[in-house]
């Protein structure tokens, strides 16, 4: 049973992003951020906001309490820099400090390892209207406010991560603009995207470490395996081509220093002279987040002259992203063999679908407890082959503000009503506390 063999000590629980649960946008002096602007301009496909979201700003000690029950012994949540900085640099907002600094306290108390996430997507909007991930101007502030943070937080929160996803900010912010900022700005977007918040991640590291020692320091990518469509040469092109772009710009640099050859061409006009250097830099620990392969084929007049395949896929989420947990496998094994066995945890894996709430006023959630049992058996079996896999976050604990989906899609293993804030374990909860308690996949719960 060498698939259902976690490593000792390893970390099981949950993860949240501040933009989506917390709520209270006006309170306490916050400023305003990207995704505001973004869903003010209404881009929301619901129509729905992130205003009130889970009311976590107000009722964090009763997650903390569904965490604790559960059994979980990790906590991946971020941190709102336009709470601390409300323009993003200058004056710091003691009232947003003040309210991580009691969440933390809260996390401990329960016995939970709270590990801290600089930077969830919610931009301060001044930096946005300067450039924002287009130029370097954001460099500097984004290493500042790290340093900000980890001058009240650092004594308790022993586990930083810099970023979250900065290939999501990159295309779909500035790329396509189905995301905020909402840019349409193509191939070169992206990629300066991409390489500016390398360079800050770069910058946010060092700041932090100048200051203190004996921290677990790192970051959280979205990593894909990218696999092409059919046997066709250039569907096998394409597929390296958006790997290059997806995978590689973010982990090349971060863990090698270096850009991707396929890329080097299209990216000369803003790389300068020592950013190699700046974006390198030797983690303790990466933060993988993993939802599905890519299967990816050749067509013009997309950026990278790349689009999405068939999947060849026969289960998918209520996302319409294909179900396909042999791919976590695959991802973490390609660590292994190919970046040295870095040590990294699943920062984030789970699935949307369109829960019931039954008569017995329950949520009944098989095909979650089924994606969470299969990509769980991949990382133990990735375990069993030596890789450093040290443990494993669901996404999400509760349902939550999905971005431009809106409210509508449901990520939580405990249920949200948004009418009443009322909040509902799922069996998908329930699946995951027996697990994290007995230390492998449960059978029954
Ligand atoms: C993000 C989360 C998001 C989830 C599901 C990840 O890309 O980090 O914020 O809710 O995927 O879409």
């Amino acid at each position: 049973m060498a698939a259902n063999i976690f490593p000792k000590d390893f970390l099981w629980g949950a993860s949240t992003a501040a933009y989506q649960i917390e709520g209270a946008l006006d309170a306490d002096g916050r400023g305003p951020c990207v995704w505001d602007t973004f869903t003010a301009a209404g881009n929301i496909k619901d129509g729905s906001s992130a205003a009130v979201a889970c009311d976590h700003y107000h009722r964090w000690p009763e997650d903390i309490a569904l965490m604790k029950d559960a059994g979980f012994n990790a906590y991946r949540f971020s941190i709102a820099w336009p709470r601390i900085l409300p323009t993003g640099t200058g004056a710091v907002n003691a009232a947003g400090l003040d309210f991580y600094d009691r969440l933390v306290d809260g996390i401990l108390e329960a016995g939970i390892r709270p590990m801290a996430c600089l930077y969830h997507w919610d931009l301060p909007q001044p930096l946005e209207d300067a450039g924002g991930w287009q130029g370097r101007g954001v460099v500097g502030p984004f290493a500042e406010y790290a340093r900000v943070v980890a001058a009240r937080l650092a004594d308790r929160v022993k586990d930083w991560m810099m970023l979250n996803e900065p290939n999501v900010v990159a295309i779909f912010g500035y790329g396509v603009g189905e995301q905020a900022p909402g840019h349409k700005l193509g191939e070169q977007g992206m990629l300066r995207a991409l390489h500016h918040q390398n360079l800050a991640q770069g910058a946010a590291l060092r700041a932090i470490a100048a200051e203190h020692s004996g921290l677990t320091l790192g970051t959280v990518l979205n990593l894909q395996p990218c696999r092409a469509e059919s046997d066709r040469p250039e569907d096998v092109a394409a597929a390296a081509r958006w790997d290059a772009v997806w995978n590689r710009v973010t982990l090349d640099g971060l863990l090698r220093g270096e850009i991707p050859a396929l890329l080097a061409d299209k990216m000369k006009g803003f790389v300068q002279p020592g950013d190699e250097a700046a974006i390198r830099y030797p983690i303790d620990l990466l933060g993988i987040n993993y939802y599905s392969r890519m299967t990816m084929k050749h067509e013009e007049g997309h950026p990278f002259d790349v689009w999405w395949g068939d999947a060849h896929c026969d289960r998918w989420t209520g996302m319409a992203w294909p179900v396909q947990p042999d791919g976590l496998y695959d991802l973490l094994v390609s660590l292994k063999r190919d970046y040295g066995n870095p040590a990294c945890y699943v920062a984030e894996n789970g699935a949307a679908y369109d829960d019931v709430v039954g008569p017995d006023g329950a949520v009944h959630d098989p095909e979650r407890v089924a994606f969470f049992r299969d990509h769980l058996e991949s990382v133990a079996r990735a375990a069993a082959q030596g890789c450093n896999v040290k443990g494993y976050l669901c996404w999400s604990l509760l349902d939550n503000f999905e971005w431009s989906f809106g409210l509508d899609k449901r990520f939580g293993i405990v249920r949200v009503d948004y009418d009443t804030l009322k909040r509902t374990p799922k069996d998908s909860y329930r699946f995951l506390a027996a697990t994290a308690k007995a230390g492998r996949i449960v059978e029954t719960f």
